[in-house]
């Protein structure tokens, strides 16, 4: 049985923007022409706020919307290692969008698009925070990034060596209406 058709939008709209998000922040970081490193902050703190938002109401689909059982005959271990993964996938991508939002607002930098939605910051500034939070926000980049990579030779490897269905847990991001559906 697959995943219903909101966790998998919520699947793959996360990882569309998480596609955009890493290169673009690691571009930015880098000595580019600035009109085009003004872009790139501007895209990358707008997405990455949107993103907070997104990846909260991700979680609380999750938490109300347990996924389907994994096949029994799935070794206990992979089952464990699955679950740790994803766990450390939403606890990586909670801490990059806070951390994020907290470096930009207690640094006193704007998020432009927020300024023009007229959704103030909720912090006041403050360097040492917004420090804090820049170590963070690096450092959880490098784990993120790891970990994606893990999950997605696991995914490539169920469905392209495996073929136990796994993957068509998961794909494709919408339809494929049948007795298995969920919401
Ligand atoms: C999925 C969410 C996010 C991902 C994957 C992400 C990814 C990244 C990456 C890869 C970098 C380069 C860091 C480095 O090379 O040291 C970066 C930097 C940065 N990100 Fe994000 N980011 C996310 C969310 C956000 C949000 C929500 C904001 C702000 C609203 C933000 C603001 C920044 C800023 C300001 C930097 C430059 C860091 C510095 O001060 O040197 N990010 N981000
Ligand atoms: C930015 C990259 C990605 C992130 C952050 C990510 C995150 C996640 C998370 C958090 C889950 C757990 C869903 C849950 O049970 O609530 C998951 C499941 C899954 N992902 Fe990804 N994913 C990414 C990329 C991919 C890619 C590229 C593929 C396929 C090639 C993929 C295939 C799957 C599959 C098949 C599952 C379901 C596994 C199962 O049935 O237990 N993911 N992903």
């Amino acid at each position: 049985m697959g995943y219903g058709t909101v966790s998998r939008l919520f699947h793959w709209i996360t990882v569309a923007i998480v596609i955009v998000m890493i290169p673009v922040g690691l571009t930015m970081v880098e000595e580019v022409p600035r009109a085009l490193q003004d872009r790139l902050f501007i895209l990358h703190k707008g997405l990455g706020a949107c993103f907070l938002v997104f990846i909260l109401a991700r979680i609380a689909w999750r938490v109300l919307n347990p996924p389907p059982p994994l096949p029994a005959d799935l070794p206990r271990a992979q089952r464990l290692a699955a679950s740790a993964v994803h766990l450390l996938l939403y606890a990586l991508l909670l801490t990059m969008a806070v951390s994020g939002y907290v470096r930009v607002t207690a640094g006193g930098f704007p998020i432009e698009l927020f300024d023009a939605l007229g959704l103030p910051p909720a912090f006041g500034k403050n360097e040492a925070v917004a420090e804090a939070a820049k170590a963070v926000h690096a450092t959880a980049k490098t784990v993120l990034i790891a970990a994606i990579a893990l999950h997605l030779g696991a995914a490539l490897y169920h469905g392209l060596v495996l073929r136990d269905g796994i993957l068509a847990r998961m794909w494709p991001p919408v339809g494929r209406v049948g007795p298995s559906a969920r919401r």
